[in-house]
């Protein structure tokens, strides 16, 4: 390979945004789950109705959802401190994990 591409490669690599150059890792996910599972429920399925499923949520917006927790721009002082503690992989992770869930999310309607 040229130097040139070689360049180009690394220049990409570099400039990805971290969070989303994660694929996620739904087993390690889970795991990390435990502590959102008293809020969220179990699977992500809330039995509690000021705290919304997470089951079969959509990947990438769970992802910005939480980040957005963790950066503020997204602001609810119970989820600003969940997400403050998670890494860009545990996000990745989590969000991996939920969204695999099956749950009444995806049948919701609107009335
Ligand atoms: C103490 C209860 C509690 C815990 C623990 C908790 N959450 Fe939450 N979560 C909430 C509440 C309440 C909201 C709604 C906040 C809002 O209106 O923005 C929420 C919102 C969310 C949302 C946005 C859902 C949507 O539909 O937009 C995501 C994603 C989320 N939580 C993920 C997590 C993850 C992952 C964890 C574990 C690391 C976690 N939560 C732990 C209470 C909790």
């Amino acid at each position: 390979m040229k130097l040139r591409n070689l360049l180009v490669v690394g220049l990409l690599v570099v400039s990805a945004p971290s969070a989303f150059s994660h694929k996620g890792d739904a087993s390690a996910g889970e795991a990390k789950s435990v502590v959102c599972a008293a809020c969220h429920g179990q699977d992500g399925n809330s039995t509690i109705p000021v705290n919304p499923s997470l089951a079969g949520q959509n990947y990438t917006y769970l992802k910005r959802t939480l980040l957005d927790y963790r950066s503020g721009v997204r602001k609810n002082a119970i989820m600003n401190g969940q997400a403050s503690g998670l890494s860009d992989e545990d996000i990745a992770n989590l969000s991996k994990y939920y969204s695999l869930q099956s749950g009444t999310l995806v049948n919701l309607k609107v009335r």
